[in-house]
């Protein structure tokens, strides 16, 4: 069959839509959902409050003590406080229902409601004012006829999962993060809980933010938990342990899919029927370019594509690993039982997509001693055996990797239609970073309105030329938050919070106002 084992298919190059050629007016389909997204550790705040355990994040900052890798987050800044919205979570509700928003897309913070990671090793309960918040923000948003989208990992993990070999803090039983093949479990146990706690209301699961991005950026350098087992060029991964070997990254992938992989398993047979919910995995992915027409740089973008989205997307669908990824890394990949492989495919209800951007691809073969100790080092894009870059043509943000290039929003709908066919699939992820200092100067975000406008426009398409299921588009972020590795200095939201207040004031940009008429109205906004 077209696309079995993620081969085939490939979608050919279209005429795409130029600017002026945008549908200026067209209406959405019935029911389409339109959300907000934010994460925990970017939001809450709260780190150590009424129980909470410590997470990865909170240790690689260095919020309770030292930062461990010191200079790997702009400033010195942590997710201490963030936005506050752990004391403000009834005033997030009344941003989104003021956006005109039918959906929330949040996560649930592990250590918050298991501060040692498992029930066992939390004393056998959940920490209650954890439960209790998560159960305020849910009816808080349910009085408020807001639809919640429940993400259970956005990259918090409990420390006490981590015997951390920078932060010298032993975790009983030197657990070893997503590098532990105890992991899927633990998560599972976990998500279980959260099922059981949340479920009755929670409808929409998303079990894992971007796969991806925890097992390469947490274990290349620039994300928690640090460690440098692949020798990308990201910075950071400087001094302490690092071991040469580069397949880490795949073994932190592999877990996660086994995780997603039983947590489905869990809630296919205790509590779907019960609960009549959906579950997905929030795949991030650049679109991927061939940069010219030559097969070499076609067959190149392919790869890149498989090396990034079909890494997870094809063993949620298929239960195997992209025929690129088993060709090139060979023993590095892990494999899967037939079991597993079993438990894995079509384990998704929906295909959830972080898209944002566009990179163009051209072949690089393998340069001599790839791999070897000493040799050419082993890394993603020397892995695919191709090389990356930006069209200068296309509008830059303040995030480097942030290029506004709407056609890549339609072009992998396509490719998501074409190649898994999912039954319905949202984009969880989409936005815009800019820097402002002040909100003066941030109040009125164009550049924020014309991505999110042109970007719509796509997404229109997909939906009614192109037959792709898209069911919901939720934009990132609701508020300004905690950027990661670049702390505040990148802003996101469509609301400005003002981090120098002891409040952590919010204000709406003027996106806020587009995006309550492109809400309300279903319909592009002229
Ligand atoms: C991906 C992540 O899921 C989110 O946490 C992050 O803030 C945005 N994209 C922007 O980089």
């Amino acid at each position: 069959a077209p696309g079995a084992d993620g081969d085939g298919a490939f979608p050919l190059p279209y005429l795409f839509a130029y600017p002026d050629q945008y549908p200026q007016s067209g209406r959405f389909p019935a029911n389409f959902t339109w959300g907000a997204g934010t994460a925990a550790y970017q939001v809450e705040g709260g780190w150590d409050a009424d129980g909470k355990g410590a997470s990865i994040w909170d240790t690689f900052t260095g919020t309770d003590g030292a930062p461990i890798n010191p200079g790997m987050v702009d400033r010195g800044q942590t997710g201490a406080i963030a936005c506050d919205s752990y004391h403000r979570a009834k005033d997030d509700v009344a941003l989104l229902v003021r956006l005109g928003l039918s959906a929330y897309r949040f996560s649930i913070s592990w250590p918050r409601l298991l501060p040692n990671g498992t029930l066992v090793m939390s004393g056998g309960a959940p920490n209650m004012p954890g439960v209790d918040y998560y159960n305020a923000l849910i009816d808080e948003l349910l009085r408020n006829r807001i639809t919640p989208y429940v993400t259970l990992y956005h990259w918090d993990l409990p420390q006490a999962l981590l015997h951390d070999p920078y932060a010298q803090r032993p975790s009983r039983d030197n657990w070893r993060g997503w590098l532990d093949d105890r992991l899927p479990g633990a998560f599972a146990q976990y998500a279980e809980l959260c099922f059981s706690l949340f479920g009755d209301r929670v409808k929409h699961w998303i079990t894992l933010n971007e796969p991806f991005t925890f097992a390469v950026l947490g274990h290349s350098g620039p994300h928690a938990p640090s460690l440098c087992n692949w020798e990308e060029t990201l910075g950071g991964c400087s001094g302490g342990p690092r071991p040469a070997a580069g397949w880490d990254v795949y073994v932190a992938g592999h877990h996660a899919l086994l995780a997603h992989a039983l947590v489905a398993k869990v809630y296919r047979e205790k509590y779907r029927a019960a609960q009549g919910g959906e579950l997905g995995v929030a795949l991030s992915s650049y679109w991927y370019e061939p940069a010219s027409h030559m097969r070499e740089d076609v067959a190149a973008a392919e790869r890149a594509l498989a090396f990034e989205l079909g890494w997870f997307a094809q063993p949620l669908t298929h239960g195997s690993y992209p025929r690129q990824m088993r060709d090139k890394l060979g023993a590095r990949l892990p494999a899967f039982s037939a079991e597993e492989a079993a438990l894995l495919a079509g384990s998704t209800d929906f295909f959830a997509l972080n898209l944002y951007s566009a990179l163009l691809v051209r072949d690089k073969p393998p340069a001599p001693g790839y791999g070897a100790p000493g040799g050419a080092p082993v890394s993603q894009r020397a892995d695919c055996d191709c090389e990356t870059s930006a069209s200068a043509a296309w509008p830059r943000s303040n995030a480097t990797w942030l290029r506004s290039v709407p056609w890549a929003l339609r072009k992998m709908l396509r490719h998501v239609h074409a190649r898994y066919a999912p039954a319905a699939v949202y984009v969880t992820e989409n936005g815009w970073a800019d820097s402002a200092a002040s909100f003066r100067e941030g109040a009125h975000d164009e550049g924020r309105i014309s991505f999110l406008a042109n970007y719509t426009a796509e997404l229109w398409r997909a939906a009614n030329e192109d037959g792709v299921p898209v069911r919901g588009y939720f934009v990132w972020s609701l508020l300004d938050n905690f950027e990661w590795e670049h702390g505040f200095s990148l802003r996101y939201g469509v609301t400005f919070v003002d981090f120098h207040s002891a409040r952590r004031t919010r204000y709406a940009k003027t996106s806020a106002c587009w995006l309550r008429a492109l809400a309300t109205g279903n319909a592009l906004v002229p």
